[in-house]
């Protein structure tokens, strides 16, 4: 078990490469089981434990995967069982993902049905429900989903709110469909349109043709995967708020600026300036006070709920007071009690927090609760006086890539360093099971 150590105070300065993106890798590397392949591709894939945890499934059903330089090779020719089994999914509940493409390619896929998870009950439900209009008989026995089907028929399927996992799902089974599928209310998440171009430059028929709605014309085969998967728009955000929250100034690299709209908007209202240098670079410079903003999360292009916690550090630290609410998730707040140990001031009420800042954060020890609270709380221990921890950090291993090593190549002062091993079986338990909680 690993902690985070940093003596908060130095601002961030120089540069940042941001690395290939953790939701966008997720969806492409379940849909190269619809191309059955022995030489799929996929450039940028970013190092992280969620993708080693989808790669570790693909490899139960029969894929072989190999890294060659700055390449995935994925070799989905010899795919030989088709169920999810509930110790992958327990762990990552983007693990569903494979539904779709297991049911379109092989017709028929055995899910392990996911839980709750940290930061909200997440049913899968809209999944189910895309499915079974395309013409899947699911089924539910001994947790895991069974769904099968002698064929898929081009459907149309309403979301009731957008679902980006729920959208991405409906597409890859409706990729390989008899007929035209129509897709209203669809998630409008930039991940979701770099899954749709690699499935059209291996041969599907996808087109958005409004913002929320998706036509797939389905066709018989797929040929080859090969794709170069997008910047990560929440690490990026993420660094960008760590360069604001420090007074720093930094220039983060291999983004694409178009995806940070919303990003852009609160930082900049918050007073920091922002200059976006080329389409996949910007400098962003924090500002001397920092300003108070609402926040309201939003399904894209509003503001992303995985940034909403390193936006409340930032405030924390912010020269007023404002309110953020969280509309996606009902449990999205579990990094206040932690912010607050450090002196911030923040009373969250059902999905709201009040927070109001403060110039002085005292460095404690922490625990981290999920991915982004764990971003979260690294963010605020760069400004709070002397030493920060913050424990369970395996959280952050999911969805950052090496975040230690960009930080302190920035000049934070941070190392990842062994934590105290649990001193009792119940610690022990404790620890297995917050380990396990999927996002
Ligand atoms: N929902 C349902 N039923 C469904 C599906 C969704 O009620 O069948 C609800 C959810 O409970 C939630 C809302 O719809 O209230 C939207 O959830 P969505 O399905 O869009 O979330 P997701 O697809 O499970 C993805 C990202 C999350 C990100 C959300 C929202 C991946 C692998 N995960 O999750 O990423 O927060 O969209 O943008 O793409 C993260 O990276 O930290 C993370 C949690």
């Amino acid at each position: 078990m690993k902690k985070m150590v940093i003596e908060g105070g130095v601002p961030l300065r120089g540069e940042v490469a941001i690395s290939g993106s953790k939701n966008a890798a997720l969806p492409l590397l379940a849909a190269a089981i619809m191309f059955d392949d022995s030489n799929n591709e996929l450039f940028n894939v970013p190092d992280l434990k969620d993708v080693a945890t989808i790669r570790q499934l693909l490899v139960s059903i029969g894929a072989e995967i190999k890294d060659e330089g700055d390449r995935v090779v994925i070799n989905t020719s010899c795919i030989n069982k088709y169920e999810a089994p509930y110790d992958l999914v327990k762990t990552m509940r983007a693990s569903v993902l494979v539904l779709g493409p297991l049911l379109a390619k092989y017709k028929r896929a055995r899910v392990s049905l996911p839980g709750g998870c940290a930061i909200g009950a997440r049913p899968i439900d809209f999944h189910l429900k895309a499915l079974a209009l395309l013409g899947a008989d699911i089924t539910m026995d001994h947790g895991y989903v069974e769904a099968t089907a002698e064929k898929l028929k081009g459907a149309e399927i309403s979301f009731p709110i957008p679902s980006v996992t729920g959208t991405e799902n409906a597409i890859m089974a409706a990729t390989l469909a008899e007929g035209t599928s129509i897709i209203k209310n669809a998630a409008r998440e930039p991940e979701i349109d770099d899954l749709i171009l690699a499935l059209c430059n291996g041969g599907a028929n996808i087109k958005r043709v409004e913002p929320s709605t998706i036509v797939i014309k389905g066709v018989k085969k797929l040929n080859r995967l090969s794709h170069f998967i997008m910047p990560d728009r929440i690490e990026a955000g993420t660094y960008m708020a760590a360069s604001a929250i420090t007074k720093g100034e930094v220039v983060l690299k291999n983004i694409n600026a178009v995806h940070l709209r919303s990003v852009i908007d609160k930082l900049e209202e918050a007073g920091a300036k922002i200059r976006i240098i080329s389409p996949s670079s910007l400098m962003i410079k924090g500002p001397k006070v920092i300003r108070s903003v609402d926040i309201s999360t939003a399904p894209f292009p509003g503001f992303p709920t995985d940034m909403q916690a390193q936006m409340m550090a930032l405030m924390a630290v912010s020269s007023g007071l404002c309110v953020i609410t969280e509309n996606i998730f009902e449990n999205r707040f579990m990094h206040v009690a932690e912010l607050r140990r450090l002196g911030a001031n923040i009373k969250a009420c059902n999905n709201f927090a009040i927070v109001k800042g403060t110039d002085h954060l005292s460095g404690t020890e922490m625990m981290a609760t999920d991915l982004r609270a764990s971003a979260s709380l690294i963010l605020a221990g760069l400004v709070a006086h002397g030493i920060t921890e913050v424990s369970r950090i395996y959280h952050l291993d999911r969805g950052y890539e090496a975040m230690e090593k960009k930080l302190a190549s920035l000049g934070a002062i941070i190392s990842k360093v062994d934590a105290a091993t649990p001193s009792n079986d119940n610690e022990v338990a404790n620890e297995n099971i917050l380990a396990e909680k999927y996002m």
